[in-house]
């Protein structure tokens, strides 16, 4: 019905999931170069491994789950306000925008895979300094992020319309959460904002000479953790809105959907510091007042459990289901975009609880900087957000192109492939980081190393994670030639999904009116950021803002850091 909006959720939809096959090429390569089966990067190609890590980071986190968000939003916005987007030439400019950052970034990551072009930006996602890519890949993220915020500006702006013809309605559930998400997203993206456009894009083009590393990194984790739940935000909207349908039944309640958003705009952002417990520099009181918070996002996690597996068993019941667990065997398994979202989520509690570890500032320095932390974020970003994702597409993807779902039994198989696979693979991770095996390398200096595992052997936590990482990549493939004959074969038809929304059990009129303050909520998260962040910031400036590196060890690993420390 609404054929702008359509189109920009098909672009952002297409970009997303090239970016999705492209970064899980890495992940397989990853897997197998890492575990010693095979390695080839340096063979066929004048990259490295963190070549390829930078890829697989940046493609996965940043570009397929944002894109994602951008298709899944616009779809959002404009069903629940049931209205066209306010500007078509502003939604026209950020999505391009966006496209172009994507590109440029791109760029400067692949031309790192051959010598032939003078570009490279072999820097991680998390682009610490003293590492430096080329100012490209600055620029390119600089233009994806300010599309983004043309985007919610867009959104807000088509908001303020329906709210000045709807002068008393209760915002509609969707379009509450793509606010609250996009408030949310202004707030965290001023730390990496201020860190690129005054610090990174100077320093890359030869403007100033030193960098400050812990206030580069400080300003990167303040967007860096909050950044997380911009990716798992448009999971929970689907979990929130669509499962319970495709379970059978509705919400169970809707005032519950509205707390969980406002408490992740509140306290998602001053957290950030939990990053770095054992980067020097930063006084161990500021490192606990953040561990202090981040145990308080523990609360919207578990009041979406108790919400979502509500609603779900209250379908499972609506279909016939009996007795205290009967009600799980009469949910509808085979249909993918139902246990895609359902095994989502069960996993997503297997991350909670090996996040709290991380969250903990003493046992996390068993962890720190091993293998685990990636076992742990495959499992939330890794699984609860992208399979949600992958399964929502089984459900949009038909509504956008107006197709029939195609090769709906391979379909029906993917989520449970990519459950087995990631079992297999972040398990494992988990364990090898137990035996202090570190993340992000495989290079020759850590061969020598030898490690004592308490259960198991190395050689038993490599193959696992290399035949996870296989599975996980079929499962991928899978997911993608679905999408692709959907998309580009089969018959259209008139309504190839059935998209009812049923109402919440429990709807918006019990709801208290002041969740829907959505000025007050913004400035209770603004006061937050600002006692959490003032004064660490303050400290760590007074290095000097460009300089500081001397004070800096380069070689951010355990030894060394523990060595400043003491
Ligand atoms: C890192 C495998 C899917 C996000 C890694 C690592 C491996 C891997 C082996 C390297 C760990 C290290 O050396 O430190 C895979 C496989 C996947 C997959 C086989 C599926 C085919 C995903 C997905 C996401 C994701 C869906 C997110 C949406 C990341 C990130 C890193 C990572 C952010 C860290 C990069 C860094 O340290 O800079 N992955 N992964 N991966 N993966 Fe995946």
């Amino acid at each position: 019905r609404r054929p702008l909006e359509a189109r920009v959720v098909r672009v952002a939809f297409g970009a997303a999931f090239l970016f999705l096959g492209l970064g899980g090429l890495g992940g397989l390569i990853q897997s197998l170069h890492r575990t010693g089966y095979f390695q080839f990067i340096g063979e066929i190609t004048d990259g490295n491994y963190y070549t390829v890590l930078t890829s697989h980071g940046v493609f996965m986190v940043l570009f397929f789950t944002i894109f994602f968000l951008m298709g899944a939003f616009t779809w959002a916005l404009t069903r629940s306000l049931d209205r066209d987007l306010n500007n078509p030439r502003m939604t026209k400019y950020w999505i391009t925008s966006m496209c172009v950052g994507a590109f440029l970034t791109s760029l400067a990551i692949i031309g790192g895979f051959t010598n032939a072009i003078p570009i490279e930006a072999n820097v991680l996602y998390t682009m610490y300094a003293p590492l430096q890519a080329h100012p490209l890949y600055y620029i390119g993220l600089t233009l994806f992020v300010t599309g983004t915020w043309v985007a919610g500006y867009d959104w807000i702006s088509t908001y303020w319309g329906w709210r000045s013809d709807n002068p008393d309605e209760r915002i509609p559930l969707m379009a509450f959460m793509v606010l609250t998400t996009m408030l949310m997203w202004y707030i965290l993206t001023v730390g990496i904002a201020i860190e690129v456009l005054f610090f990174l894009i100077p320093w890359s083009l030869g403007l100033v000479n030193e960098i400050n590393p812990t206030l580069t990194r400080t300003l990167f984790w303040y967007f860096g953790h909050a950044v997380v739940y911009f990716w798992l935000l448009p999971a929970y909207l689907l979990w929130y809105a669509v499962l319970p349908k495709l379970s059978g039944g509705r919400l169970f309640s809707d005032p519950l959907a509205r707390v969980v958003f406002i408490l992740f705009l509140i306290l998602g952002t001053p957290v950030g510091i939990h990053h770095q417990y054992l980067d020097p520099g930063i006084p161990e009181g500021f490192k606990f007042v953040a561990m202090t918070n981040t145990m308080f996002l523990l609360l919207p996690s578990l009041l979406t459990a108790f919400t979502v597996v509500a609603s779900i068993e209250h379908g499972g019941r609506q279909r016939g289901g009996k007795g205290y667990l009967g009600w799980l065997r009469t949910l509808p398994w085979k249909n993918p975009a139902f246990s895609g979202m359902a095994l989502a989520g069960i996993m997503f509690a297997a991350g909670g609880f090996s996040g709290m570890i991380n969250a903990g500032m003493n046992i996390n320095y068993l962890v720190h900087n091993t293998i685990w932390v990636p076992g742990h974020f495959h499992l939330t970003v890794g699984t609860a957000s992208a399979l949600t994702f992958m399964a929502g597409a089984y459900w949009l993807v038909p509504q956008i192109t107006g197709k029939n779902l195609a090769a709906k039994k391979l379909a029906a198989v993917q989520p449970f492939l990519w459950f087995v696979g990631m079992t297999f693979m972040s398990n494992a991770m988990h364990r090898a980081g137990l035996f202090g095996m570190p993340r992000r390398t495989s290079e020759p200096m850590y061969d020598a190393f030898s490690y004592d595992p308490a259960i198991g052997t190395v050689g038993e936590v490599n193959s696992q994670i290399a035949l996870g990482g296989v599975i996980l990549t079929v499962s991928l493939g899978i997911f993608l030639y679905v999408i692709v004959r959907t998309w580009f074969g089969g018959e259209k038809v008139e309504s190839p999904v059935d998209a009812e929304l049923p109402p919440a059990m429990s709807g918006p009129e019990h709801s208290p009116r002041v969740l829907d303050n959505l000025k007050l909520w913004v400035g209770v998260a603004v006061l937050l950021v600002i006692l959490a962040y003032t004064v660490p910031i303050a400290y760590i400036a007074t290095d000097g803002l460009w300089s500081g590196s001397e004070t800096y060890p380069v070689v951010v690993d355990a030894l060394d850091t523990l060595e400043v420390l003491l």
